[in-house]
Order: structure tokens, then C-alpha cells, then sequence
């Protein structure tokens, strides 16, 4: 049996009194890649930035561990401190950030080598982006470039990438999919946020989540069937719209 990084135990969350998150069980195997799929509004992302504790997803019923420690209570920084990274769906801007001390500030080798090495990995020319700022100069796509290039260099143990293709232009997509294999390689344990089939064959492993439930989990091959049929065999309706139907 593999080895559980982080365990998911029936977690419940609420926002505004609604059910984003619905009794969800769910285990992350060490050194595998997973995906996290599902339609929009599915909660994904939420439960990305619930295990990331984020300000707003801290209040939660059930229980997150990692390595076997409840992440209760604890701010991002101790959850980023314990090896844990959040790649967001939408990519941070730092006014008067430079790229070069946005990548130093968690990489474990701080030199101006390895800075560019991770830099040139994802596709960007140091040359040209060590000194710009990560504002809304760059593009999404370039600043999800420059998060990847960080997390390369954080080296952490788990990374949550919430839709990693989304803004990158379709020739990049290969690299930043063998990005994330070399991540696996150097010990990080893989969680891809996504609702797309690119994304989900990347995956060793793949969860189903419709209305914050799970709905199934298993091999790529089992869970894409889903998509195939637009989510039919999903016999999770959303109970708002059963309702006005009844
Ligand atoms: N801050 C919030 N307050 C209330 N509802 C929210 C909030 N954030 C997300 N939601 C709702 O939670 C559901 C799941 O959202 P999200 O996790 O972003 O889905 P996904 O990432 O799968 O597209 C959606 O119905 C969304 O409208
Ligand atoms: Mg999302």
C-alpha cells in the first residue's frame, strides 16, 4: 500500500451557510501524482485552499493531516513551513516584487545560478524577467511560469497546482508538464487542480468531486469516462436546481 502525505477525513466546509464542501474522504499518496477533477464550481479550488489554510478556509469540520499531524489551526506560513505549496488558479502579483527575489525567497539554493536554472526550466529567459517585477506586466501565463520556476525551487513535499495549464499557451504546455515530472523526481508529491484531460493523463491517480462530494476515484483511464459522457453517470445532482425541479 502506499504511503498516505496527506489525508483528507470528512471534511465539511460552509461559506455563507451553502455546502462547498461535503464530506469529503480522500488520501494523497507519497511520490504519486494525483488529480483533483471536476466541473466548475465542483469545489476544487476550495479544497485546495482549505488544505493551504488560506484566510476564509480555516473554519472546517472533519479533519486535514499531514503526515499524520492535524493541520488545524495552523496559518499558511506553518503549512508552507511543514513542505506544503499552493500554485493558485489564478496567479499572485507582487507590486515591486522582482522575479529574482520572489524565486530567493523560498528556494532552498538562494544563488543567482540556481535561480536561472529554474528559470530557464520553465521556459523563461533570466536575461530578460530576473529584474521585472511580478505585476500585472507579466502575463498569467508568465507569472504561472515564474510560480512553477519557485516551486522547482522550493522543493517542497506536497504542491497543490490548481488548473496549471490555464494562461499558458498550448506549445508551453508539454514543458510545464515535464516541469512537474521533474518535480516528482526531486520527492515532490503531485496534486493537479483541473477540470482538463491534458491535466488528468498526467496523473497516476484521479479523484472525482461534483457539488463538493467525491463522487469516485481511481486510475485516469476509469475517471476520464466521466468527461466523456459530460458528467452523465454522475447521479449527483445539484440539490438547488432538484429542488426547483420537484
Ligand atoms: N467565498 C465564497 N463564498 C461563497 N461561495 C463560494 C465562495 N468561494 C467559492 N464559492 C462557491 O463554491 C463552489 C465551489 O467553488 P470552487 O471551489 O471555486 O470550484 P472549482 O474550483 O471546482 O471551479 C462554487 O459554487 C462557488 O460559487
Ligand atoms: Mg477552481
Amino acid at each position: 500500500m502506499p504511503q498516505n502525505l496527506l489525508e483528507i477525513d470528512s471534511l465539511t466546509l460552509k461559506m455563507d451557510n451553502k455546502t462547498i464542501l461535503d464530506n469529503l474522504t480522500l488520501d494523497i499518496w507519497k511520490d504519486h501524482t494525483h488529480a483533483i477533477m471536476g466541473i466548475n464550481g465542483a469545489g476544487k479550488s476550495t479544497l485546495a485552499n482549505t488544505i493551504m489554510g488560506l484566510n476564509g478556509y480555516q473554519e472546517f469540520a472533519g479533519e486535514i493531516r499531514f503526515q499524520g499531524k492535524s493541520l488545524k489551526g495552523l496559518s499558511v506560513d506553518e503549512r508552507a513551513r511543514l513542505g506544503i505549496t499552493l500554485s493558485w488558479q489564478e496567479p499572485a502579483r507582487f507590486e515591486g516584487l522582482k522575479v529574482r527575489d520572489f524565486i530567493r525567497s523560498s528556494a532552498r539554493d538562494k544563488s543567482d545560478d540556481a535561480i536561472q536554472t529554474v528559470l530557464k526550466t520553465v521556459g523563461i529567459n533570466p536575461d530578460r524577467y530576473l529584474d521585472r517585477a511580478v505585476d500585472r506586466t507579466l502575463s498569467g501565463g508568465e507569472r504561472k511560469k515564474v510560480e512553477l520556476a519557485s516551486i522547482l525551487a522550493m522543493k517542497p513535499r506536497l504542491a497543490l497546482l490548481d488548473e496549471p495549464d490555464s494562461g499558458i499557451d498550448i506549445e508551453s504546455i508539454e514543458r510545464i508538464f515535464n516541469v512537474v515530472r521533474l518535480l516528482r523526481e526531486e520527492g515532490t508529491t503531485v496534486v493537479f487542480i483541473t477540470h482538463s484531460m491534458a491535466v488528468l493523463e498526467q496523473a497516476e491517480h484521479a479523484f472525482l468531486l461534483c457539488h463538493g462530494r467525491l463522487v469516485d476515484q481511481g486510475n485516469v483511464k476509469k475517471i476520464s469516462r466521466y468527461f466523456e459522457g459530460e458528467c452523465m453517470p454522475c447521479d449527483i445532482r445539484d440539490p438547488e436546481k432538484k429542488e426547483k425541479a420537484i
